[in-house]
């Protein structure tokens, strides 16, 4: 197991790249602390209430070089002085995911520098080992909570690469059962942001909406959104302001309810394992509910958790950076054949 602490007496740059979904990004890493991590979100998806692949991949197409270069100016660092170049392999859609190997390939083949392949959800739970001010860092094994628009799973992390899935959605990942919901009160794309921002004004027990029962630490949210969608058009059908009238109440019970899913899971994972170090990670672990829970859980429950910082919630090549500095130092290099994988699995080994 590296040890981070010791081996980081030379400085390593990584520049790190991130594609596998609507934001392209690039950071650059100085052993495990980030000097930059640019983000280009695309706007485009918003019209079509979902992100659309073929736009996707032409839109990375056209914000790669720029947030690359943006990226390696403001780490103050020049192209040359670049040990390695770390890229999303995947999961993700696959025309977005080529934009970024293909662009990885080229550059670390004409800067002759190793090429290191990342697995995305390795990443958003390995952003708990980036260096930051204020924030500790988990130690082995702990559970992590990765939700996003792709994704509900709970994992065992036993080592940086030796990841355990406990349990997982069957069904719609969170992050959709947000996006679907905000879609049906009418609220642009990403909705899940715009929930959690009116939900701060709402009652989070004006309605009750019923938990799915699915097996002990296995997910869904596909019957939630229906019945969501139902209990809205009911409600219309006898008032037609009803959304525009109780637009916060509406949210913060949605919210409620969604987080208090989370949280059982959560709870019947430590029951099972008897970890009691917790993290959350992924684009939803931005959401302030989740956050605020967590935190209680500190005190009711005796758990050690660990939220992560805001810019490393939602997708950003700040987490492939770390990842891949941890696989610089086991010397885990990338064959150029290496090839994008838009199904690849946490618990994957190759
Ligand atoms: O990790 P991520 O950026 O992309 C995927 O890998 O899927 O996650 C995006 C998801 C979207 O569904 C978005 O609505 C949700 O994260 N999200 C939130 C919040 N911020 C982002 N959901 C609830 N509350 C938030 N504050
Ligand atoms: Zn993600």
């Amino acid at each position: 197991m590296p040890n981070l602490f010791k081996m980081s007496k030379k400085p390593i740059y990584i520049l790190a790249i991130e594609s596998s979904c609507d934001d392209t990004s690039a950071a650059v890493i100085c052993n495990n602390k980030i000097l930059s991590n640019t983000i280009a979100t695309q706007e485009i998806h918003a019209e079509y209430g979902g992100v659309v692949p073929e736009l996707a991949s032409r839109a990375h197409q056209q914000n790669i070089v720029p947030v690359v270069q943006q990226a390696i100016q403001k780490a103050n660092i020049d192209k040359k002085d670049l040990n390695a170049i770390a890229f999303t392999r995947g999961p993700g859609l696959m025309g977005s995911l080529l934009v970024g190997t293909s662009f990885a390939k080229s550059l670390a083949l004409s800067l002759n520098i190793p090429l290191i392949d990342v697995n995305h959800m390795q990443g958003h739970v390995l952003a708990h080992f980036i260096e930051e001010e204020g924030i500790t860092k988990p130690t082995f094994p702990f559970l992590c909570l990765t939700i996003s628009g792709g994704h509900t799973q709970i994992v065992k992390v036993s080592d940086y690469f030796d990841m355990t899935v406990l349990g997982e959605t069957i069904d719609d990942a969170v992050g959709e059962a947000f996006d679907k919901s905000a879609k049906i009160l009418d609220l642009p794309y990403p909705g899940g942001p715009l929930i959690d921002k009116y939900a701060k004004l709402g009652n989070p027990k004006a309605y009750k909406f019923t938990k799915p029962r699915v097996g002990d630490l296995d997910f869904s949210f596909s019957g939630l959104k229906t019945a969501f969608l139902y209990f809205i058009q009911k409600q219309e059908k006898e008032n037609p302001n009803f959304i525009e009238e109780n637009l916060h109440d509406i949210c913060a019970s949605l919210q409620n309810t969604i987080v208090t899913i989370l949280m059982d899971k959560l709870k019947n994972a430590v029951k099972h394992t008897g970890i009691m170090q917790v993290a959350i990670a992924g684009g939803v672990s931005a959401n302030s509910e989740i956050r605020k829970r967590l935190k209680d859980a500190e005190f009711k429950y005796k758990w050690k958790t660990y939220i992560p910082k805001f810019e490393y919630t939602t997708d950003n090549a700040g987490m492939i950076a770390i990842t891949g500095y941890l696989k610089y130092l086991e010397n885990n290099y990338s064959d150029s054949s290496v090839s994008s994988n838009a199904r690849m699995k946490v618990d994957q080994k190759d």
